[in-house]
């Protein structure tokens, strides 16, 4: 594992480095360890970036950012060749002078203070580097990701499961309906009190959280490294490395630690000849490694930190201000997130299914024979 200071890559054997700044040029990112042989082209990136673009939602910053994609390296005649996949997003939709005041200033709850103490300066235009169009790399290779384990069988679902005290009920829960409102719920009655408590936040200059469930069906079971590399806690990486993710949780999360063991032990069985579970509070994950049932991921998100009520912070002089921040910021973050959840926990999966290629004698005689 290469030793990374700018902590900019994520990954072992399908690694990914994301560049770029919320208002320089362009974004993007290296893809490297994408097998030869992958159909690609813009399109299938283009579909995902898509999902995170704001400016198509009355609950989203109302910042229009085209985000087209532009594959630079690793494809020839519509197939990757096994080299370096380099894509690029140029910036269309800067408007700097949106930032001009928070050079000097350090909002609450966003990483203003933390970077001038760390660099001595910031690029604070739209956030630079904490910015959320940072995560544009993220998706592109997410799109990567997931084609590759759609031919695998494995499949990812990701929805918004909760906005502020709303939560999805798994009695309503259409997967269809997810795509079809700007929140990403899969629920018609909790899609409606959430854009009717979203639309209260907003007119009263505030944001608020949410959480992202994401399942991903089709795992063989035995995917994921037993010590440092386990599934969960790389999931548990990639997720948090998410700007705004304040915690994770694996199946019943935070809740085993009120269960007891006979109700939290999920029983083996024999089904149809394979081996099943009867349950899975675990989320598809025993020591490390996938079980084989789903695995099912929530992220929490905090709220938007910038938001135009007044605030109290301070300034680069150290006096003690009041601010009211302007710009276009999304009042919620969870929407504009799914796919990023989903790209995250696809480049997770992928690079631990490339790693256990190797796990097994029989397997490599197998291949090589
Ligand atoms: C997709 C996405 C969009 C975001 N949009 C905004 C935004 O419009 N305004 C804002 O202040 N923060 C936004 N954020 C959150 C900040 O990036 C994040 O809170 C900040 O980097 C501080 O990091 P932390 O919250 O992890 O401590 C967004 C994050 C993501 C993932």
């Amino acid at each position: 594992m290469v030793y990374n200071m700018a902590g900019s890559t994520i990954g072992n054997k399908f690694s990914i480095t994301t560049w770029g700044e919320s208002h320089g040029k362009a974004l993007g990112v290296v893809v490297d360890g994408c097998p030869a042989g992958l159909t690609l082209d813009e399109n299938d990136i283009q579909i995902y970036l898509d999902r995170r673009k704001p400016g198509f939602s009355q609950f989203s910053t109302p910042r229009k950012e085209s985000d087209k994609v532009e594959i630079l390296s690793g494809i020839f005649e519509g197939r990757t060749t096994g080299t370096p996949i380099s894509m690029i997003v140029h910036n269309t939709s800067q408007r700097s002078s949106d930032y001009g005041d928070i050079a000097t200033y350090y909002r609450p709850g966003h990483a203003d203070y933390t970077f001038d103490e760390k660099y001595g300066f910031r690029d604070y235009r739209g956030g630079g580097r904490s910015s959320g169009r940072e995560t544009i790399g993220r998706v592109a290779a997410g799109a990567i990701a997931a084609k590759i384990l759609k031919q695998l069988g494995i499949e990812i679902t990701t929805y918004v499961s909760s906005i502020g005290d709303v939560q999805v009920s798994p009695e309503n829960f259409n997967r269809e309906y997810i795509m079809q409102n700007e929140l990403y719920m899969p629920d018609k009655d909790s899609y409606e009190r959430a854009s009717a408590l979203l639309s209260d936040i907003m007119a009263a200059n505030d944001s608020i959280g949410s959480s992202v469930q994401c399942i991903i069906k089709g795992m063989p079971a035995g995917i994921g490294e037993p010590v440092f590399d386990k599934l969960d806690a790389n999931l548990a990486k990639a997720i948090m490395s998410i700007g705004a993710v304040k915690a994770i949780e694996i199946g019943d999360g935070c809740m085993v630690s009120e269960n007891q063991g006979s109700y939290n032990n999920d029983n083996f069985s024999m089904k149809d000849g394979k081996v099943s579970k009867q349950s899975n509070h675990a989320g598809g994950i025993l020591g490390g490694m996938s079980d084989g049932s789903d695995i099912v991921i929530k992220a929490h998100f905090k709220p938007t930190p910038s938001i135009a009520s007044t605030q109290h912070t301070i300034n680069k002089s150290g006096e003690n201000i009041e601010v009211s921040i302007k710009g276009r910021h999304d009042p919620i973050i969870g929407p504009r997130a799914v796919v990023v959840v989903e790209s995250m926990a696809a480049i997770t999966v992928l690079d631990l299914l490339f790693d256990n290629m190797s796990s097994r004698l029989d397997k490599i005689i197998d291949f090589y024979s």
